[in-house]
């Protein structure tokens, strides 16, 4: 008795026997091979290829005839015809199997592939979105029989998809009709359900075969920046990114003033919401614009955020997050509809995802970096530090993971900073002084060049040398303590003290010059005690949070440190020790992960499996709150100094041993600071 053919598909290696006959893609859905299909196996959606391999397989056993597969048929000429087939390309729902065969799936066929992308981040993005498009061909209405369009498309999608309960929003089933009759009973729907949700969800629907494409937003809602990236639902590929500032500043730059700013003012709560929910409109809508895309084909958004920035989100007014216990008003993850969030620069049915918070004071972006940075399966012991207005640090591996924000202040963005700006062309990046000149050097975004390098001030003509943005200042500070023009209390030295005449008094105190542009119009950069004081206050909290943590654990060092946020990519790491941002640890093993926040939203965003995964990661974070632990104090104190009071940090080369503290009239470092009554 003849045997029925054997399939054996790559790359996954699934196998069976399969009547002669049977379509290689329902072949490979019954072995639970990953391979697409929006059309439902009518030939047009071309989802489905496949590539057939000939000849001798002694791996798998097999030896495959040139007529293993049936011959083309009139679909397969037609749609090549048309569009065009790549050689030895065949439709998965159109070839039957004949005799044995071995199949490739390519990467393009398969729903749940791995897309590696370069542009918002290096990362994998694991495709298993929850909104996807479905192709069906609904009956006709009979007279005999007083079922609805909504009940046989629901039929339909039943008996083609396995798609169960269906949820239509009123928008939609006033839709139905005239998309059905238009597509002459034929019909696209973009369907949506994620792992919470027991029904699919209707989100849109085209008369006809659909090939448009879906889209949603990963957006990283920071209380400095709102940062969000337009993805293609089918590949993640990332079709824009942008950034904003978060309106919600004028009412306060940290977290704390906002919260006061609600406390203090009826309705303030509501007017920040107000002014975030426009901010995000303008986003999308600009978004849609730059990738090209109708903000109709925006289906989904993801947020992460921080508690406060959470419930300003929502309309929910933050008092009680100002105070112990620090009480949110739920947790848990949030699934709503975009017109929930007046998020109007989008498909009206668009489903909004927001990550679960971890803590009162430990939020959704905080969960974002767990799931982006996978402490939990470290083998070596890893501190992750999301650097921004607020810190989200995570200590962990395999064993437990820690979890702790620290208020830094938005000094690390270049806010509070006398001549910081935002990473922009024309702000200085890059800084290095040499200690024995004291001279700098020094670069600005837009410009790959030094500033001593021939051509420097050709190629920043157009940007100018505008300020110093965050990642510029940490540079600029560590390279002041290590050319000794500032000591380890935080101290500028006078010109006397250090030699230079670019440390130039400004008050009571003194300041280096940077950069001096008034002879061209341009601004003086200068780095000021009032700076170097704004980044010992942020540095300190970071490092008290990290400690607090290491506390916890009972460690006193770390395996690794990994640098992320929307700057940590271009926080270089000898320059983050010497400032004592971090606690020591070997510099190759100090890494940068990029807007770590932003990729585990994008991650979540094209990944149902993903939310799955940090929900249920969040329950095992330990969680510490830094406002109420009382060593956090004597950690902050003690991180005060340049790189740190007590802690060694035998990674670093020995640094300068000057003090600047004449104990006169200068104002000293860190609580030796004296005000005059
Ligand atoms: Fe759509 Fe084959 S499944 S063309």
């Amino acid at each position: 008795m003849t045997q029925d053919p054997l399939v054996i598909f790559t790359p996954s290696g699934k196998r069976g026997r399969f009547p002669a006959g049977t379509p290689v893609l329902t072949a490979a859905r019954q072995l639970g091979v990953d391979l697409d299909s929006v059309c439902g196996g009518r030939g047009i959606c071309s989802k489905c290829q496949i590539t057939p391999s000939y000849g001798e397989f002694p791996k798998h056993g097999v030896t495959v005839r040139d007529d293993a597969l049936s011959e083309w048929n009139a679909v397969e000429a037609r749609y090549d015809e048309k569009r065009g087939l790549a050689e030895g390309r065949r439709l998965g729902c159109q070839a039957t199997l004949q005799h044995d065969v071995v199949i490739d799936v390519p990467p393009e066929s398969q729903v749940h592939r791995q897309v590696v992308r370069k542009a918002a981040s290096t990362r994998a993005m694991v495709m298993d979105p929850a909104t996807k498009l479905y192709f069906i061909e609904v009956p006709e209405p009979d007279m005999d029989e007083p079922r609805g369009d909504l009940e046989r498309l629901q039929e339909a999608l039943a008996k083609d998809w396995g798609i169960g309960a269906l949820d239509a929003p009123l928008p939609l089933l006033r839709k139905l009709q005239p998309t059905l009759r238009k597509g002459g009973w034929q019909v696209t729907v973009a369907l949506h359900k994620d792992h919470r949700d027991s029904a699919h969800r209707l989100i849109d629907l085209w008369p006809g075969y659909h090939e448009g494409r879906l889209y949603g937003l990963a957006i990283d809602l920071g209380s400095t920046t709102i940062a969000a990236h337009l993805t293609d639902l089918r590949n993640g590929e990332v079709l824009a990114s942008a950034g904003l500032m978060n309106p919600q500043i004028r009412f306060g730059e940290d977290l704390m003033s906002r919260v006061s700013y609600a406390m203090m003012n009826p309705g303030g709560d509501l007017e920040m919401t107000r002014a975030v929910r426009e901010a995000l409109n303008q986003l999308a809508g600009d978004l849609a614009r730059d990738g090209g895309i109708e903000p109709e084909q925006i289906v989904e958004a993801v947020f992460v955020c921080n508690p406060v920035m959470h419930h300003l989100l929502l309309g929910i007014d933050p008092v009680e997050l100002g105070q112990a216990p620090f009480a949110l008003a739920t947790s848990d993850v949030l699934t709503l509809g975009a017109a929930d969030l007046d998020l109007t620069a989008a498909n009206g049915a668009a489903r909004v995802y927001i990550l679960p918070c971890i803590a009162g004071h430990v939020g959704a972006d905080a969960a974002a970096v767990a799931l982006s940075e996978a402490p939990e399966t470290s083998e070596d012991l890893a501190l992750i530090v999301d650097v921004g207005t607020n810190a989200e640090i995570l200590l962990g591996d395999r064993a437990r993971v820690l979890a702790c924000s620290s208020p830094t202040g938005p000094a690390f963005e270049g806010a509070q900073i006398s001549s910081g700006q935002r990473a922009a062309p024309g702000a200085i990046e890059r800084v290095e002084i040499d200690p024995v000149t004291k001279e700098p050097r020094f670069r600005v975004i837009g410009s790959d060049l030094w500033s001593d390098d021939p051509g420097f001030s050709e190629a920043t003509a157009t940007t100018g040398i505008t300020g110093i943005c965050g990642s510029g200042i940490i540079e600029a500070v560590a390279e002041m303590r290590l050319a000794g023009l500032m000591d380890a209390s935080g101290l500028i030295g006078s010109a006397e003290q250090t030699g230079t005449r670019r440390a130039i008094p400004e008050g009571r105190t003194h300041a280096y010059l940077l950069h001096d542009g008034t002879a061209d119009g341009g601004p003086r950069i200068l780095v000021t005690q009032g700076d170097i004081r704004a980044i010992q206050l942020a540095k300190s909290a970071l490092y008290a949070g990290a400690r607090l943590l290491m506390d916890e654990r009972g460690v006193d060092k770390v395996d690794r440190v990994v640098l992320a946020g929307a700057f940590g990519a271009h926080i270089s790491p000898k320059h983050a020790m010497v400032l004592g941002m971090i606690p020591d640890a070997p510099l190759d093993k100090v890494t940068s992960a990029g807007n770590a926040a932003g990729t585990g939203a994008r991650m979540a965003l094209c990944s149902v499996e993903a939310r799955a995964r940090i929900e249920e990661n969040v329950g095992r974070i330990t969680k510490i709150e830094t406002a109420i632990e009382p060593r956090f104090q004597e950690h902050f104190v003690n991180a005060n100094a340049i790189p740190h009071a007590t802690d060694p940090f035998p990674h670093l080369p020995d640094l300068p041993d000057v003090s600047f503290n004449t104990g006169g009239a200068a104002e000293g470092g860190g609580r030796r600071r004296r005000r005059r009554a």
